[in-house]
């Protein structure tokens, strides 16, 4: 019986502290004392929670998601280098190609797909490039069927190895199958 008025001052503090925080923190958003422009980088803090946010998100929406197989088929991967010249490297660069103006100025900015594509299972590629990542420049590409999807994971697979010699071949090889890129539209 005694123990009640602790319990009861204790659970008073923390609603009264969670009200503060609360007021404090929609005065701060009121107040536009928070600078979105772009040219301002996140705190350590502010990056590491979105960062720590997004890899989870991305870990657990494409568990379910199965790979197909052949992905390391050539077919494929010439299909993937179509797709990625016309839609993605303007953004990421590609071997021996450099981004685009538009890459510059994103925060954040598209990383180097060579270095970073590693860090994902095929699944999690493709439930990326599918679904895009909200608040960055990372635009979804639904509108795409899977099958074009899937070449593209199979092309960011054999990226990491892939000099500038090689990104030409393929790139010769879109072109000379002749046809137009219109996978999906
Ligand atoms: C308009 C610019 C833009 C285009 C075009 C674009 N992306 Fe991105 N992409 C981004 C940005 C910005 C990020 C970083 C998002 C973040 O930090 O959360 C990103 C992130 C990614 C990631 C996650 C990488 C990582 O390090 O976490 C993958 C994979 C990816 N993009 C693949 C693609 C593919 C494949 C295409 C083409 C179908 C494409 N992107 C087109 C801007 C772009």
């Amino acid at each position: 019986m005694r123990a009640q008025p602790i319990i009861r001052t204790i659970v008073a503090t923390l609603v009264a502290s969670f009200a503060i925080g609360i007021v404090g923190a929609l005065i701060f958003m009121w107040s536009g004392i928070y600078n979105v422009a772009a040219i301002d980088p996140h705190w350590h803090i502010t990056h590491w929670f979105l960062e720590t946010a997004r890899t989870r998100s991305i870990k657990m929406h494409a568990a379910d998601i199965v790979a197909p197989s052949g992905l390391g088929d050539r077919t494929k991967i010439v299909m993937g280098t179509e797709h990625f010249s016309a839609h993605c490297s303007v953004c990421h660069s590609a071997p021996g190609v450099p981004s685009g103006d538009i890459a510059h100025g994103l925060y954040p900015k598209p990383p180097d797909l060579r270095q970073t594509a590693q860090r994902y299972t095929p699944s999690e590629l493709f439930w990326i490039v599918k679904n895009g990542i909200k608040s960055t420049g990372m635009p979804a590409w639904n509108a795409h069927d899977d099958d074009s999807l899937w070449a593209t994971v199979a092309f960011l697979e054999a990226l990491p190895t892939m000099s500038q010699q090689d990104y030409a071949g393929l790139v010769m090889q879109t072109l000379m199958k002749g046809d137009s890129h219109d996978h999906g539209r």
